[in-house]
């Protein structure tokens, strides 16, 4: 054991290393250490179950005050860290989708005791949808309730016209990243992790997309990577392999929606009538959360500078809503309405399609078909 060469690699890791490869030097020479000092063996043993628990150590916390990666034409850092991150709404997820992040949450909160028993935490998620669904709300909301900095790449800094710059720019994030307690956001993962066939990328994109996947499959137990996409066709399917994880966000049904606009709305919800709320929340299906809230705003808005009620203005926009839907999607509207126990004069006032055709609707989707065993019963 050569104690001050030791300790010279140590100062070097220190400075322009990883915390990983500090606690790999670590590990391997305390153990010598503790053989040749006995007295010193109880403080060692502490210290190596100490970086074995995962828990932030010293030398990571030192890590964090790092300035944050820059690209060097622009100067443009390449991240935005926020040490405390805040949710811009009150999320109302979707019962599939809560299950998916408490369960995320339940690990990473508890992950001593996974890796106590060699049961390694998830540590990469992929979350996929369409735009307005929550992909960017869910990691915040992440971050939030395991009270960690949220790291988001910048892909405007990130990218630039030169390839190579842009994979040294993403090596440079990922680097940072590792070594902070922070979660990583590749939001728009896409642009930057396209599949390596495409025929117009070549050499330096096939190896970005490299350092990508390795840095997924090494990222470091401690860590938590993020990653969210609206196009996961154009993803590399090695891509999707190396996520832990992949969640999917899909548009939010009516029910879900009436939920979160009545979180939306607050206490304006008591003034609404229920034929208002539902009708606009089945108005709403097929369409984001971000498309919802967008109206409510603009609703409100418009109550408070016209002194009109809410009521009076969201329902001044169901017409609007209901205009140039096709005449089969107008029909299923009132189906679902008068299912839900709407008188057939309001289904009528509201969407204009006649009650006979509702109705026979409606009981064709009530009655049992025959043959079935309800029918035989
Ligand atoms: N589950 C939700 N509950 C309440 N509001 C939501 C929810 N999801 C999204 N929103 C609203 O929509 C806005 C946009 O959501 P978000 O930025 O998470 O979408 P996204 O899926 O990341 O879309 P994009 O693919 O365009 O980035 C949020 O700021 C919020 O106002
Ligand atoms: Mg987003």
């Amino acid at each position: 054991m050569d104690i001050e060469r030791d300790f010279v690699q140590l100062a070097r890791l220190a400075t322009t290393g990883t915390v990983e490869d500090v606690r790999l030097l670590m590990h391997r020479v305390l153990p010598l250490l503790g053989e040749r000092r006995p007295d010193l063996a109880p403080e060692i043993t502490a210290v190596l179950a100490g970086t074995s628990s995962g828990r932030p150590t010293k030398s990571k916390e030192v890590k964090e005050l790092r300035p944050l990666p820059v690209d060097l034409d622009s100067r443009l850092e390449l991240l935005y860290r926020e040490e405390h991150p805040e949710l811009p709404v009150e999320p109302t997820w979707p019962s599939l989708i809560l299950t998916e992040l408490n369960q995320f949450i339940s690990e990473r909160t508890q992950e001593d005791r996974l890796i106590a028993r060699g049961i390694m935490p998830t540590r990469s998620l992929l979350l996929v949808g369409p735009p307005g669904v929550g992909k960017s709300l869910a990691a915040r909301y992440l971050a939030v309730q395991l009270s960690r900095p949220l790291l988001t790449l910048d892909l405007a800094a990130v990218m630039s016209s030169f390839l190579g710059r842009t994979g040294n720019n993403i090596r440079a994030v990922l680097d940072y990243a590792r070594n902070t307690s922070g979660i990583l956001l590749l939001d728009e993962f896409d642009a930057i992790a396209k599949r390596r066939d495409d025929a117009t990328d070549v050499g330096e994109l096939k190896r970005l997309v490299t350092v990508l996947l390795q840095a997924i499959d090494d990222w470091p137990r401690t860590g938590i990577l993020l990653a969210a996409t609206n196009h996961p066709d154009l993803l590399d399917p090695a891509v999707w392999r190396r996520f832990d994880r992949v969640i999917h966000f899909p548009f939010p049904s009516a029910d879900e929606i009436g939920r979160a606009m009545t979180v939306m709305l607050k206490e304006d919800t008591q003034t609404i009538s229920r034929v208002t709320l539902d009708t606009l929340a089945i108005l709403f299906e097929g369409r984001s959360f971000a498309d919802v809230r967008k109206t409510i705003l603009r609703a409100q808005r418009e109550s408070l500078i016209n002194h009109l009620p809410i009521e009076q203005v969201l329902k001044g926009m169901i017409p609007k809503l209901l205009e140039g839907q096709p005449r089969k999607r107008k029909i299923e509207i009132a189906v679902s309405l008068h299912s839900k126990g709407w008188t057939e004069r309001t289904v009528n006032e509201l969407t204009g399609v006649a009650r006979d055709t509702f109705r026979k609707r409606s009981l064709r989707k009530t009655t049992p078909r025959r043959g079935t065993h309800a029918a035989k019963a």
